[in-house]
């Protein structure tokens, strides 16, 4: 069963993950956040800076590409196998409106032909293993019905699947039913994701699909940092553990970015660390209205003095 770290943009950049692989480790791949070329193959300064080889050293990371156009993604794909890159992964399953309003990401998936006429150009002339992350339709479940047969066409590399459709986002259960119908239409590797928030909601699931051929977690990972440690059979999460990966996150945040920029970013992290942490709201809301290094600082040490960790540590969806 291999592991995966999912693509989380404004989060797992190459300093995160760079991080996460000091502090943690474990990972099989880490999919980067979603790079979207324009038709002159330009990147954004951070794009540039988070797919750099340089900063991915060490890591098996694999870059991730949002695009409609079959010449942009294919660009993009040249350009990230000349980096040395080995895989890139395609990107069928954002939901956001500024997104799909493009016709990029699972708005995608709301025109088979076009699909197929994409996915065509893509797999006739792509020079490396393509992966495709996606979601299983954009109204309706019933859609991965018609999918299924589009993606049985192609040499796909690992299909990893989110279960819900564009219109449910992350709301409700992820449909389990699509992922059985996935193992048993298509050949090539499967990986579930969605949800998978505890150790053992990920046993339950081997033990339900034993033909996936992994997982890849998010939102899970970034609460429970330690949880594929877990999974794998080393020691539960410590409060402890969560503290250093903090102070790391920071000092690698502070030797690159403005403390301003740092601490906005520090504030989203210990959004996630809270759900696996019992602590006096005040402390946290103390943390979290701090702007200034230091004064953070101080504020998320005595955060992590005082906290405890909850009985069943996990990430848990907002109702
Ligand atoms: C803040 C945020 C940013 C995300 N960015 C990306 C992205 O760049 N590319 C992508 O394929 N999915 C992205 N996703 C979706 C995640 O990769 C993942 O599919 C989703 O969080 C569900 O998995 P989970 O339940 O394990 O969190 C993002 C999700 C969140 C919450």
């Amino acid at each position: 069963m291999r592991i995966y770290f999912a693509p989380m943009e404004g989060i797992t950049d190459a300093i995160f993950r760079q991080a996460y692989q000091a502090c943690f480790g474990g990972v099989d791949k880490y999919f980067m956040p979603f790079v979207s070329p324009s038709p002159s193959l330009s990147y954004t300064g951070r794009e540039e800076y988070d797919i750099a080889p340089e900063q991915n050293r060490g890591l098996h990371a694999v870059p991730q590409i949002l695009a409609r156009d079959a010449v942009c993604f294919l660009g993009a794909a040249g350009d990230f196998r000349e980096m040395g890159y080995t895989e890139v992964n395609l990107n069928l399953g954002c939901p956001s409106g500024t997104v799909t309003g493009k016709g990029k990401g699972a708005a995608m998936l709301r025109d088979v032909v076009e699909l197929q006429r994409f996915l065509d150009q893509v797999y006739a002339n792509v020079s490396m293993p393509v992966s495709i992350k996606t979601r299983i339709g954009f109204d309706d479940p019933g859609e991965w019905e018609r999918l299924l047969p589009v993606f049985a066409r192609y040499p796909v590399h690992e299909l990893i699947l989110h279960p819900r459709t564009r219109q449910e986002l992350y709301r409700g259960m992820p449909h389990r039913e699509a992922v059985s119908a996935a193992l048993n239409y298509l050949k090539c590797p499967v990986i579930y994701n969605g949800d998978l928030f505890t150790a053992r909601d990920v046993t339950e699931l081997q033990r339900e699909f034993p033909g996936l051929s992994g997982v890849m977690l998010g939102r899970g990972l970034l609460a429970n940092p330690a949880l594929f440690r877990e999974m794998n059979g080393g020691p539960a999460l410590e409060t402890e553990d969560m503290a250093r990966f903090h102070d790391y996150l920071f000092r690698a945040y502070m030797k690159r970015w403005r403390p301003v920029t740092v601490v906005g970013r520090m504030h989203i992290f210990l959004k996630y660390f809270a759900h696996c942490l019992d602590v006096p709201g005040k402390l946290l809301r103390d943390a979290l209205k701090e702007n200034k290094q230091e004064e953070y600082l101080e504020a998320a040490g005595r955060l992590f003095r005082q906290a405890r960790l909850k009985e069943d540590p996990r990430y848990t969806q907002p109702s």
